[in-house]
């Protein structure tokens, strides 16, 4: 019994913590609709774990194969759920559809493990939830602010049925990650973001202007109320974010109908322009940046409080910002010389 459902498992997050699932001796079932990942992702988890991963293509809102999946694989212990859209402006365009998937297949996904008897049950969340936390760091006992998109709604909502299952039914244990801005990329460069389209997300942007692809880079806002004017994340490496659910996945057999949430960030803040110079410094580069207006929706800063998952999931973070700007460039240059 070690094997574990990963759904969306070809995405950013969902294939880093595949190899770390294979590297703790886990067998992972990777479900994946190729919505937001490509299946070269495959290609680069084999060449890293020297096989090709179990992966079944299909929607797992779908009940009927998700149920074909869970038939064929009676071992499957555990369940790590990262299929869900994530792009903040575009929930804001096309809300229904954030609210059918994410919403809907965490709906699919419970029934579908409690008919399983599937007791395990890791989820990816955000630190959106916390909207402009008003303390920082931010602690998991801080309030659940009003969400400033459909997409932070459908993790606060998806946050309230997992607890609400396990108020109701004996069983599930369920730990809760709020990731806070996962960037970088594997150390072989044989897997990374693969942003489809123009990136929302800072880090890729600037591996894309770096590699020629972007004409120059923008900062939304440098009139924030930080040192020097940028907004300021907790930028975490993705695979300290891909150990932490291995570790909440040991956590929740160890604690059985047990539903605790966890951030999961390095503890530490950075502004934009720190990542900027970061970037530069670390890989000898030299960016076109401009100064742009705010962008809607952004919260000035917020960075996490590690303690929790420190003393409860006994993990801690181990790579630096600059580890995590050096892969990520490495990947860029590998995807560059691919495309
Ligand atoms: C970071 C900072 C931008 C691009 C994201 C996801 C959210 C959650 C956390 C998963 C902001 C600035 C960006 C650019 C810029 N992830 N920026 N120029 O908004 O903190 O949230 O990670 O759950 O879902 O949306 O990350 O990388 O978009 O922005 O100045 O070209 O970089 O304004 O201050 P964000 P981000």
């Amino acid at each position: 019994m070690n094997s574990i459902l990963v759904t969306g498992g070809a995405g950013f997050i969902g294939s880093h913590t595949v190899v770390e699932l294979y590297k703790a001796g886990y067998t992972p079932v990777i479900i994946d609709d190729f919505s937001n990942s490509h299946p070269k992702v495959l290609q680069g988890i084999e060449s890293i774990i020297g096989e090709a991963p179990i992966f079944y293509q299909g929607d797992c809102s779908d009940v009927q194969f998700l149920i074909s999946v869970l038939a064929k694989h009676p071992d499957i212990c555990g369940c790590i759920h990262f299929a869900a859209f994530k792009a903040v402006g575009e929930s804001v365009l096309n809300p229904l559809k954030y609210y059918q998937n994410n919403i809907g297949s965490l709906s699919v996904l419970l029934n579908a493990l409690r008919e399983y008897k599937i007791t395990q049950l890791v989820f990816s969340s955000s630190c959106t939830v916390y909207g402009q936390p008003t303390s920082l760091p931010v602690d998991e006992n801080a309030s659940i602010e009003h969400a400033n998109s459909p997409y932070g709604y459908t993790k606060q909502v998806c946050e309230r049925m997992i607890c609400d299952v396990h108020a109701s039914v004996k069983g599930l244990s369920s730990a809760v990650l709020r990731y806070f801005n996962p960037i970088g990329a594997h150390a072989s460069g044989l897997i990374g973001e693969l942003p489809l389209g123009t990136p929302d997300n800072l880090v890729p942007f600037i591996t894309q202007s770096a590699a020629g692809l972007r004409d120059g880079l923008t900062i939304f806002g440098n009139d924030y109320n930080t040192p020097d004017g940028t907004c300021i994340r907790d930028y975490i490496h993705v695979v300290d974010l891909a150990k932490a659910h291995v570790a909440a996945l040991t956590w929740t057999n160890n604690n059985p109908n047990s539903c605790e949430a966890f951030n999961i960030g390095t503890g530490k803040g950075n502004s934009v322009k720190e990542v900027i110079d970061t970037f530069e410094l670390v890989n000898d580069l030299k960016l076109k940046v401009a100064i742009g207006e705010r962008r809607p929706g952004d919260v000035e800063q917020i960075y996490a409080s590690g303690l929790k998952a420190k003393e409860l999931l006994k993990w801690t973070p181990e790579l630096s910002l600059a580890d995590a700007l050096i892969d990520a460039w490495r990947w860029q240059q590998n995807l560059s010389v691919e495309a």
